[in-house]
């Protein structure tokens, strides 16, 4: 087969003992934002909750102020914007899926927030797509070979995708002077992507580490006070 096993992306939020890198959180939200925002959605994840990457309430206040949401004219009842707001969600690129599938060869690009929970191989597919991107090799049979609008990409199941590569070398210039090549860029906006779908893994993983400790504590107690309980009836 044409098709690629996912290359392994290894992430602070993985394993037994995670956490999250803020910083480079913060460089993958300024990815989705400067790059995928253009085509896809993030619906499930609003402003506020940004609180997470280490941003003040002022800083979510004005970044949400940086983009212009649905709203309605108050005095003729028509489809208006207005500036957001922290309790806003992001907004989406297209108004509905006709104007989705118009903008992009006929495929409507998929909501990001859940995506790597969504996808097989999750976040090593998702890493792996965005740096995957190459010529077909020479002899990849003429059927399956990319047909108008359509790109290759050993990672997508079907072989071939209308997402062009979405990433260049510098394609953004991070806030915090990190080199933003392709690889980078990709690991970053992964980082974020495992975020949006699941932002209390962290806390999730600790809170099981407690109850375990607290169980062990309390089992010890069981015991010893059931000692203490029989010690006279020998
Ligand atoms: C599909 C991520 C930028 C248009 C996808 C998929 C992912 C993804 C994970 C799903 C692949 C699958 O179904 O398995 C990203 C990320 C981006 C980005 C992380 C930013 C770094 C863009 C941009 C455009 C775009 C800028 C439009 C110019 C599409 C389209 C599809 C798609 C049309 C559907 C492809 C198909 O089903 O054939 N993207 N994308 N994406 N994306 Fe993007």
């Amino acid at each position: 087969s044409f098709v690629k096993h996912p290359k392994h992306l290894k992430l602070a939020s993985d394993g037994v003992a995670p956490h999250w890198d803020v910083a480079q959180l913060q460089r993958g939200m300024q990815v989705y934002r400067e790059v995928c925002s253009a085509c896809h959605s993030l619906n499930l994840v609003a402003f506020r909750n940004i609180e997470d990457l280490g941003y003040t309430e002022g800083q979510v206040k004005t970044f949400a102020k940086s983009f212009q949401v649905p709203s309605v004219n108050p005095d003729t009842g028509e489809p208006a914007t207005r500036d957001g707001l922290p309790s806003d969600y992001f907004p989406a690129p297209y108004a509905n899926e006709v104007a989705a599938r118009a903008a992009n060869n006929n495929a409507v690009p998929p909501d990001l927030s859940l995506i790597t929970k969504a996808r097989e191989g999750g976040k090593d597919y998702i890493y792996s797509l965005l740096t995957g991107y190459q010529n077909p090799p020479a002899n990849l049979p003429k059927e399956l070979q990319p047909g108008a609008g359509l790109h290759f990409n050993p990672y997508f199941p079907n072989l071939n995708l209308a997402m062009a590569k979405p990433l260049a070398d510098s394609q953004v210039t991070y806030a915090d002077g990190t080199t933003a090549s392709v690889d980078q860029m990709a690991k970053d906006v992964t980082a974020f992507l495992v975020w949006t779908a699941e932002p209390k893994l962290v806390t999730r993983v600790w809170a099981g580490w407690a109850v375990l400790g607290f169980l062990v504590i309390f089992s010890i107690l069981t015991y010893l006070s059931y000692r203490n309980i029989w010690a006279d009836k020998k």
